[in-house]
């Protein structure tokens, strides 16, 4: 079986893809929202430790059990406890990629959008843009296309050479865009904002923000770290290649945040307003800058491919599920999930103006800035299964497969592992289920 499901090709095509997924609309957009909404620094401080405290050992549970089994979330829980109700778990990944698509595509369709737009050096008119029904659903259909087209291929040479090249240039001009912000008026405003922590702005709910953020954009939680972790060669090092694949994570979401928050108290905007964030201010800072608009071309072309790896991430869950547990030929199930994910989506897609119902769907307790269609499913999926499937996940590693299997596999290929064993062991069956089962309840009001 090992064989026939393939492998990577090199510990840097496994960290390129993984670190692909990771790194996405989740950095960029998503983050400097997230951090607006919660009040800045000492949500920014809450998060980092999160990802290493939490997101960290629990990417290697993850990963564990993927290269141990070889299989997708529900065929590696089938395979260690058959027909229990624990696959379920595995169930809930599945379904949560093609939730989480469902509106991820949408804003990924977006940022296609305005590559256009800034080649025609129109910078505004974010509102008219998320209202077009018909323009949103072409980008949408578009983006999923794309994404299912190299989804259909396997696993592509093509987007492992991509990247590389396209990650160092996207790299290379954040830190361009870093030093034109923070040397605009205004800027040490925007800086005391996001890195000076106020804890008196830390509460229950802010604290589900930051796990919740932490897991979505490390791409944990719904198996997905299972699945790449499947593909990973037994020889190779999974702690020193899950801590890279954080760390890159988390720079980049740090470094979105050093451009925006400087740029938008320099042009005295309200950092906490949500979801439009970066569709406002990114292009409202490329009309201000000389020659701006190809930076903006540039920025927008490789937002768009960053969003393409962690989209095709996202459909690789549901697909491997498809084609290990249900014997379908991959190249037809892709475009039947896309298509499915695409209805799924399309209330989303209409969420922004264009239709009223969706733009005001306010079924559900108010609890977040805006009842739009798409904002629940952010939370539905983004934020609440992902937390709910990794507090399932870590018990299941820990307890039901055993930490101490996990902890051989890890060993693996990486002896040193031996000496903070037991620390991992710990956290993975204590800590983490605990926090993370703190932190639903309070999502669930318990604490009042
Ligand atoms: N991590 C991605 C981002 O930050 C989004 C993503 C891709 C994801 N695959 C995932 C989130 C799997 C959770 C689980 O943009």
């Amino acid at each position: 079986m090992a064989v026939s499901r393939g492998e990577w090709s090199s510990k840097t095509g496994f960290i390129l893809a993984a670190a692909g997924s990771a790194i996405g609309l989740g950095n960029i957009w998503r983050f400097p929202y997230v951090v607006g909404e919660n009040g800045g620094g000492a949500f920014v401080l809450m998060y980092i430790v999160f990802v290493i405290a939490i997101g960290l050992p629990y990417m290697l549970a993850e990963l564990a059990l993927g290269r141990s089994v070889q299989s997708n979330p529900v065929g590696s829980i089938h395979a260690i406890r058959p027909g229990s109700a624990w696959k379920s778990a595995g169930y809930l990944g599945v379904l949560t990629g093609v939730g989480i698509l469902s509106f991820y595509g949408v804003i990924a369709g977006w940022t296609v959008g305005y590559i256009y737009k800034m080649m025609i050096g129109e910078a505004g008119g974010f509102g008219e843009f998320i209202s077009d029904p018909w323009l949103v659903s072409f980008l949408f259909a578009l983006f999923l296309c794309i994404t299912a087209l190299i989804v259909h291929g396997g696993i592509s040479n093509g987007i492992e050479r991509w990247s590389k090249i396209l990650m160092p240039v996207f790299f290379i001009l954040l830190i361009g865009l870093i030093i034109y912000t923070i040397t605009l008026d205004g800027a040490a405003k925007g800086l005391t904002f996001y890195l000076k922590p106020d804890f008196s702005k830390i509460t229950g709910r802010t604290a589900l923000a930051a796990l919740g953020q932490a897991f979505f954009s490390l791409s944990l939680g719904m198996g997905l770290m299972i699945t790449y972790g499947s593909y990973v060669s037994k020889k190779e090092n999974l702690i020193s290649s899950a801590v890279y694949i954080a760390f890159f994570d988390t720079l980049i979401a740090i470094m979105a945040g050093l451009i925006i928050f400087p740029a938008l108290f320099a042009m005295g905007k309200s950092p906490a307003a949500g979801p439009t964030l970066v569709f406002v201010v990114f292009p409202e800072l490329f009309a201000s800058m000389p020659g701006g608009f190809v930076v903006g071309i540039f920025f927008f072309i490789l937002l768009s491919v960053a969003a393409l790896t962690s989209t095709i991430s996202l459909l690789e869950v549901p697909v491997a599920f498809m084609v290990d547990q249900h014997k379908v030929n991959r190249k037809s199930i892709v475009w039947i999930v896309a298509f499915v994910t695409f209805i799924i989506g399309l209330p989303s897609a209409l969420s922004q103006g264009a239709s009223d119902l969706f733009s005001n769907f306010g079924w559900l307790p108010e609890r977040l800035s805006s009842p739009d269609f798409l904002s629940h499913m952010s939370f539905i999926f983004g934020d609440f299964s992902l937390g709910f499937g990794a507090l399932l996940l870590s018990i299941f590693i820990g307890w039901i497969w055993g930490a101490d299997k996990a902890a051989a596999e890890l060993t693996l290929g990486a002896e040193k592992f031996t000496l903070t064993k037991k620390a991992w062991m710990i956290m993975i069956r204590f800590l983490i289920p605990l926090i993370i089962f703190v932190i639903l309840l309070n999502l669930f009001g318990i604490f009042g």
